[in-house]
């Protein structure tokens, strides 16, 4: 177990919902596990006045999001709280943070958290830099006496100049090794999972090439819609929103080189490879291979579902993309040809993502009915959430007469692994940090590089509004143009299922 400094959290954005529903839950986590270090503290910071005991009610005493937890005893949600002050400054006013860095200084003193601070900005994006600017004006950024971190949410820029800007100012003011770039995909255990079945199992990384692996299939299906945050989403997009960040993260562990070693520089060199690597996208590839759809006004189970237009905080004539499917190549060694087809949307049938390694299909059919099987390829299902875990298709014989064949499934899920508590991701990525240890945290090379990617197909957009938004039914899997991108006889989509295995026969959406 690494050590883990005394230190305090610094929460920018203290009264927002991020800081109720994850960030303040995940710390309670870390408390009731006896993570934490001797000495430790929360500092809330925002813009509206609450008093330490007013916050602690809010985010503590009154949060369903913590007391729903088996560990919420009167003991320790009274313990966690007395670790949690508040302060208000108008973080907008860098002239403010002198205020703030008082109150840092009576905090550390009393807990003795030997000046050791993670500042983290859970705030609007527009406000990163005046609160990296604000600290360093206030001489936060220096470490003189204790280490400083900064924790940045997404979304890290708006496009490809928006980040540049962003990695420029920040870098004003902190080093990249004081960066910490969240994407909270990275905290999921399965996401990390994908990293040791490669690179722990000698069966599968002989066969992890162009040589086996017949095209890589993504998936990031959410049954939910915009839900409250129609002003944000609208403005951002599916492609934004999911597939920049999250979706490019799964991308890079599926198709990097093995590290040199398994730490931060080495891993995050490798992913760095893989974005440098994707081919990049023409206005004719984009027009081919980008479909982007958008919610309508459906019926699902009976029930009228308004569509994304309707939504608060949307524009009723918005184009904004709701669903994005995207075929595309990685021009290395490994992987020269090997489509790798993405796609995510909101309110569609289920909430799932998995990725899905389809093998090469057998070059000659020795048995009866094999080549007749719409799908006899060996497939690997990676599955992320839920019903964690990972499936194997391969083929077996029907017991009887001749060389019938079947696919079956071999799978292994998570839940088997009974005593063994899977943190939540959050919980994981500020325990890294609180230790200092990055690799689970996007470096800004690597950021720009996926939004260097991303970019001509916003500007496409943006540029071609000849480029159609298809409307799909809320509650169906996305308009049926994106089938289309997948070539290969009796190639389709993988249609996921809410249980892993269930595919086929039955399926529990
Ligand atoms: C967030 C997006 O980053 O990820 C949301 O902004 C999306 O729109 C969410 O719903 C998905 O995360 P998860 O962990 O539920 O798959």
């Amino acid at each position: 177990m690494k050590k883990t400094d005394n230190q305090v959290l610094v929460i920018f954005g203290a009264s927002g919902d991020l800081t109720r529903r994850k960030l303040i839950p995940a710390v309670f986590n870390l408390y009731a596990s006896g993570l934490l270090p001797e000495c430790y503290a929360v500092l809330g910071v925002s813009r509206s006045e609450f008093s330490d005991e007013d916050y602690r009610a809010k985010v503590v005493f009154e949060n369903e999001h913590l007391l729903s937890k088996d560990s919420a005893t009167e003991e320790n949600l009274k313990g966690f709280a007395n670790l949690i002050f508040y302060q208000s400054i108008d973080t907008k006013d860098t002239g403010t943070y002198g205020q703030l860095k008082d109150r840092l200084g009576r905090v550390d003193e009393n807990k003795a958290t030997c000046s050791n601070y993670i500042f983290y900005l859970s705030t609007p994006p527009s406000l990163y830099e005046t609160i990296s600017e604000g600290l360093a004006d206030a001489d936060l950024n220096t470490e003189d006496a204790g280490w400083r971190k900064l924790i940045i949410e997404k979304p890290f820029g708006y496009d490809l100049d928006s980040a540049k800007k962003l990695n420029d100012k920040l870098l004003a003011s902190f080093s990249e090794d004081q960066i910490y770039r969240i994407d909270h995909y990275l905290g999921k255990e399965t996401v990390q999972n994908i990293f040791v079945t490669r690179f722990a199992n000698t069966i599968f990384e002989p066969l992890w090439n162009r040589n086996y692996i017949n095209r890589v299939e993504i998936t990031a299906a959410e049954s939910v819609g915009v839900e409250k945050r129609g002003g944000y989403y609208d403005g951002s997009g599916a492609l934004r929103d999911m597939v920049q960040n999250h979706l490019m993260q799964l991308v890079a562990f599926v198709a990097m080189e093995p590290p040199v070693k398994a730490d931060a520089e080495s891993i995050r060199n490798e992913k760095l490879k893989v974005f440098q690597s994707l081919r990049p996208l023409d206005e004719k590839s984009i027009r081919k291979n980008i479909i982007r759809g958008q919610y309508i006004d459906s019926k699902i189970r009976g029930e009228e579902v308004a569509g994304y237009r309707k939504e608060t905080g949307v524009d009723p004539e918005s184009k904004t993309e709701t669903y994005v499917a995207l075929k595309f190549f990685i021009d290395n060694w490994r992987w020269k040809d090997v489509p790798f087809y993405i796609r995510t949307g909101k309110k569609l049938p289920t909430r799932v993502t998995e990725l899905v390694i389809h093998f090469q299909p057998n070059h000659h059919h020795l048995f009866a009915n094999d080549s007749a099987l719409a799908n006899a390829q060996n497939m690997l299902v990676i599955r992320i959430q839920p019903d964690e875990g990972i499936l194997l298709k391969f083929d077996m014989k029907i017991p009887g007469a001749g060389f019938n064949t079947e696919q079956v499934n071999m799978d292994f899920m998570y839940n088997q692994l009974t005593d063994v508590y899977v943190p939540d991701a959050y919980e994981r990525l500020i325990l890294d940090c609180m230790q200092g240890d990055a690799t689970l945290y996007s470096r800004g090379d690597a950021l720009e590089a996926a939004w260097e990617f991303v970019n001509p197909i916003l500007e496409a957009w943006e540029n071609d509004p000849a480029i159609p938004v298809y409307g799909y039914p809320a509650g169906t899997w996305g308009p049926e143009h994106a089938d289309d991108l997948i070539d290969g006889k009796n190639m389709i989509w993988r249609y996921p299922c809410s249980n892993l295995t269930d595919d086929g026969i039955y399926c529990e959406l």
